[in-house]
Formats: structure tokens, sequence, C-alpha cells
């Protein structure tokens, strides 16, 4: 299968000449370039700031760039341009959208809410303005157990990833989680019997996952966190070899920053299509072009705010996810 982070040596020139275009083109717009980790590794290596959801999201709330250039999917751009309605925030490409932000509208969380009135509502930020702005407080993959033990409600609307918040429920017995059934597309790709194979070839691999796989992934995981929290955990474990079932663009920093450690996917199809839409030729288009930008209306931005600003409050600064680029 052809490895969509591997380059031929003629895009890698070609590369070159559009990276310093995309340098003069920052410093013409005073725009800061934020990415994923599950960037393509070009995209990574231009990236004044990289890092997970939250990290992204703090990062969102911090610059004094009058541009963000958000290098991710659209859920993302949104958030930064809910924290910072004035700033011009644009995604390269529209069409980056997330399937599992898609199983979800503010219609059916209305109704679900109507089921379970006394229920506090949990939305992953992968979910959509008007979702967030149906929803109490949001949560990322690296806070969700820290949100849900925070609240004072005892039943919680957990909405739109099942597998995080299956995961949750085992962290907070405590608290009865109603599930959505959405799920994202690219992390249940793998499946057990491919961790159970790498493990095989592997023996003294660690393995870690993201809590979006399935259950019976993550119960064969030595570890379970979100993608800031892979690189906090690579760094400090004493173990050389790592089974990572996650997207593939997180092995770009994980072997950068760790290049006496080797890293493996359980299989070759961890790759998200919607993430790898943005390329550097995209990512010089949106600064010269100033597109796409992204914006929410004010009604839906200052409830969806509120939802985000209740996240950092519990998560607190100190305690953000792994960032880089600080
Ligand atoms: P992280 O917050 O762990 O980076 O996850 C983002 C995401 O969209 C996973 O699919």
């Amino acid at each position: 299968m052809m490895d969509i982070n591997k380059l031929e040596k003629s895009d890698l020139k070609y590369n070159e000449t559009l990276k310093k275009k995309i340098e003069k083109l920052k410093s013409k717009r005073n725009a800061v370039i934020i990415a994923h980790n599950y960037q393509r590794d070009e995209i990574q290596e231009i990236a004044d700031i990289s890092g997970d959801s939250l990290a992204l999201s703090q990062a969102a709330v911090r610059t004094d760039a009058d541009v963000i250039v958000f290098c991710g999917v659209k859920f993302m751009a949104e958030s930064a341009s809910i924290l910072n309605p004035d700033k011009t925030v644009l995604l390269p490409v529209m069409e980056a959208g997330c399937p599992l932000a898609d199983m979800i509208t503010p219609e059916k969380l209305r109704a679900k809410k109507k089921e379970h009135p006394a229920a506090a509502v949990v939305c992953y930020v992968n979910s959509s303005a008007a979702v967030k702005a149906e929803s109490d407080i949001a949560c990322t993959s690296s806070n969700a157990v820290e949100v849900v033990k925070s609240l004072k409600e005892k039943e919680v609307i957990f909405v739109p990833d099942k597998n995080l918040g299956r995961y949750v429920q085992s962290q907070v017995p405590e608290k009865k989680i109603i599930l959505w059934d959405g799920f994202c597309p690219t992390h249940i790709r793998v499946q057990e019997e491919d961790v159970l194979k790498a493990k095989e070839l592997h023996k003294d691999a660690e393995v870690i996952a993201h809590p979006e796989c399935h259950p019976s992934v993550l119960a064969l995981s030595d570890h379970i966190c979100s993608t800031g929290g892979m690189f906090t955990y690579v760094k400090q474990s004493r173990s050389k070899e790592f089974i990572i079932s996650t997207e593939s663009g997180m092995l770009y920093k994980l072997q950068k920053d760790n290049p006496d450690k080797k890293f493996y996917l359980p299989t070759q199809n961890l790759v998200c299509a919607n993430m790898k839409l943005i390329t550097l030729g995209w990512v010089a288009h949106s600064l010269e072009n100033l597109v796409y930008e992204v914006k929410v209306s004010d009604d839906v931005r200052e409830k969806a705010k509120a939802a985000l600003d209740r996240m950092l409050a519990v998560t607190g600064e100190k305690k953000g996810a792994a960032i880089a680029g600080y």
C-alpha cells in the first residue's frame, strides 16, 4: 500500500519552493499556522504550533497573530473561531470535515435531551458548533474523564463518540453515561487481530491506543490517551518499541522526538482522508487569498463558547495537553 506520508524526490523539491512561499506569506499576513498531529509530515514541519485538540484550542486563545491558518478538520477551525472571533480563521480546504462530527445534529440532540431531562450533556470537540451550543460542556480525548468527573449530575449524555463514551464510563463508574451511536471511521479500522499480530511481531513493544478505538482494542493496550498524551507517555517510557493505535500522522513527530525508539502501526489503514486533504499547495493558496474563512453566527457562537470555556476552566492552563511550538 502507498504510504501517504512519504514523498517522491520531485515532490520534495516542489515542496521546498512552496515552503518558502508560505514563509513569506505568513509574515505578510501576520499569520500563525496551527496543525493537528494527524496532518501530513510536511504540514507538521511548517507548523508554528502542533498538538492535540485541547492544545490547539488553548493555542488559538493565546495567539497574537491576526490570521490563524488551521491545518486540521472543520470542527477544529470552528473551535478556534468560536474562541477567537476577532481573528481571521482559515481552513485551507473547506471539504476537510469530520465524519464523526457529522453523526449528530442539534435537532437529534435536542430530542435526546427531552428523553433525559436530568442529564448533563457533554460533547466531544469532534462536533459542530451547533451541537456544542446545545451542550453543557465540551471535552477532548485528553480531558473527557476529568470533565465528566467534574459534573454534579449523575446522568450524562455523552456525544457523539460511543467508544470514547464507553472508555469514560469505565473510568467514572459512579456516573450513568448515555451513549450516542457515533464513531470515528478511521479508528474503528483497527481490529483486535491487527493488534495481536503486531504484538506477535514486536514482542517487546508497548501498545498505546487512542480512546476512539473499539473497546476490544483498548483492552489489549498498555496505555490509552489522546494524541498529545502519547508524546508524553513515550518520552518517559523505558520501552524502545511501541505499537500505536491511532492515525498514521502521529508517527512523524513520535519518530522525530524519539530517534532511538521504534513505532509501528497495527494496520496501514489508519489514514484519515480528511486530515490528509491539507497540502502545502492549499496552505499557500489559503494565505495568498485569505480563504476559506470559518465563521460561526453570533447566537450559536456564544452558547458554543460557553461549553468550550467550561471545559478550559476544568482543564486549567497548567494541565494542558502536550504542545509543540512553545
Ligand atoms: P486528539 O485530541 O487526541 O488529538 O484527537 C483528535 C481526533 O480527532 C481524534 O480522532
